[in-house]
Formats: C-alpha cells, structure tokens, sequence
C-alpha cells in the first residue's frame, strides 16, 4: 500500500476533524465503518458491488479505478476488494428511509456480495495518518492501493489521479461538502459515477450544493432523501459529464 503524505495548506481548519479522527471506539464518530454501513444507512437502492461489476464488464481488460473519499482507516473500500455477506439491519440509524429502499435492502439480507479483487485499485483520503497504519496492518491482498494522508481540496488541485468511481460515506462531503464538489468534479472521469451523503443546510441548503454541482460539471442521476424532513440529510448519486 502507497502512502501518500501532502501538507495540509490550513492545518487550523482540520484540527476539529482531526481530533474527532482520534475520538475512542463507542463514539458516534466513526472511522471504522465496512461497506454493510454504508449501504445500510444509504437512502438510495445503490449496490456498490453491481456497479463495480458493470463497470468492469464494460471496461474488458481494464482495470476500474475507485475512491474513497474520507475513507478513515479503509474497511468499506477493503470490502469492495474482499466481498461481504450483507446483512439487512434494522436497527439501523435508518429509520426514516424510502419504503422501497427498505424493500431493496431487506431483499439483499443473506446475499454474498462478491469482491472486485484486483479487477480494481483503491484509493482513499483521510486527514489522520493512524489510519492510514491501521489500513496497512490489514491483509494484503485487500488492503486499499493508496492512501493520501491530507485534505481533499488539495489533493484534488495538484494529483493527476482520475477516478471511475467515487463513493463517500459519511466522509469528506458529509463535513465539508464544498470542497467535495469541486474536488470530485476535477478528478472523477468523464462518464463515472459518484456517490456521496451531504447534510442538507450545513453549510449551504441541498439546492444551492446541486446548483454548484451543475456548475463544476457533476449531474445529479438521483437523490435520496430520507421520509422525515427534519432530518436534514440526502444521498447524491452523480455523473460527470463535460469535464476535462
Ligand atoms: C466520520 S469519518 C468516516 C470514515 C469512514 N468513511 C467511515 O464511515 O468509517 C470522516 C473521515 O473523513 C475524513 N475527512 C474529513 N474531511 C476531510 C478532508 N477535507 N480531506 C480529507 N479527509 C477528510 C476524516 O479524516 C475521516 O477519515
């Protein structure tokens, strides 16, 4: 696994994430979080596992490059590689989710969903360099292919690095949504799909998030908003077009 390290260019506006990246197990700040989260705790019908599969299906011979965004010490995209065993949990954070997205999910309880191996890469970013230890202490051949240790907008201003997919659960667009927009509008290819949980007013309202993506070249395929509107979140599943 390739460690990435670059300068953050405001250390002061990382500090609070920082310090919760190193919040003690039993907190609601998570950063151990597997692939079965997130798509227990997503508001959309998305199947990671199918997409990936598609994708390479329709890419013979080429590998499908992923990221994470936000991705703490690596398990969800460790599970893309590995494969899981889903479990529908209904106890779940989840309880204001579509009825069919319900039916979705439970429809997926007991399916082993197979991993990608090495039919993709897996890279990931995160502020906190414990994590990125943490990744490399987990079996090698499924440990994510890169870590970047820094922030996002940075990253995405001087990497050549593109992406076909970009999944961010709970990660960098959950907290710092702007810089996710314009930063996965840089590096996501033409024609690749991301997905991403955003708060709905934090800091900006849902629609004005949407028009800035329209703006940086990233369409909005669904969103996913949970049936309680006083619960401010949505996930935003999107495609690039148009872009360099
Ligand atoms: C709540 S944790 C979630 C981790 C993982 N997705 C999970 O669900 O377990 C938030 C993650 O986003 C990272 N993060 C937040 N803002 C970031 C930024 N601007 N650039 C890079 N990483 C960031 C944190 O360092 C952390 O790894």
């Amino acid at each position: 696994m390739l460690i990435e390290e670059i300068a953050l260019r405001n250390p002061q506006a990382y500090s609070r994430l920082q310090a919760l990246d190193h919040t003690p197990e039993g907190t609601s700040y998570r950063v151990d979080r597997g692939i079965s989260h997130a798509l227990n705790e997503g508001y959309l019908p998305f199947n990671h596992f199918a997409h990936l599969s598609q994708a390479t299906l329709q890419n013979p011979g080429r590998v499908i490059d992923v990221f994470e965004g936000g991705c703490g010490q690596g398990r969800a995209s460790g599970d893309l590689k590995r494969g899981i065993k889903f479990r529908f949990d209904p106890t779940m954070l989840n309880k204001f989710e579509p009825s069919e997205v319900r039916a979705w999910r439970r429809s997926l309880d007991g399916q082993t969903l197979e991993g990608l191996g090495n039919a993709i890469t897996t890279s990931g970013i995160t502020l906190t360099q414990a994590h990125a230890t943490e990744a490399q202490n987990t079996d090698p051949r499924f440990q994510m292919d890169k870590i970047v240790v820094g922030d996002l907008g940075t990253y995405s201003l001087t990497t050549p690095d593109r992406f076909d997919f970009i999944f961010d659960s709970f990660g960098v667009a959950f907290h710092r949504p702007l810089e996710a927009i314009l930063a996965y509008s840089r590096i996501l290819r033409d024609g690749g799909i991301g997905i991403m949980r955003v708060v709905d007013g934090f800091p900006e309202d849902l629609q004005t998030m949407v028009q800035l993506m329209q703006e940086s070249c990233l369409r909005v395929l669904i969103c996913g908003k949970p049936t309680n509107s006083g619960v401010p979140i949505a996930e935003l599943l999107f495609t690039k077009e148009g872009g360099q």
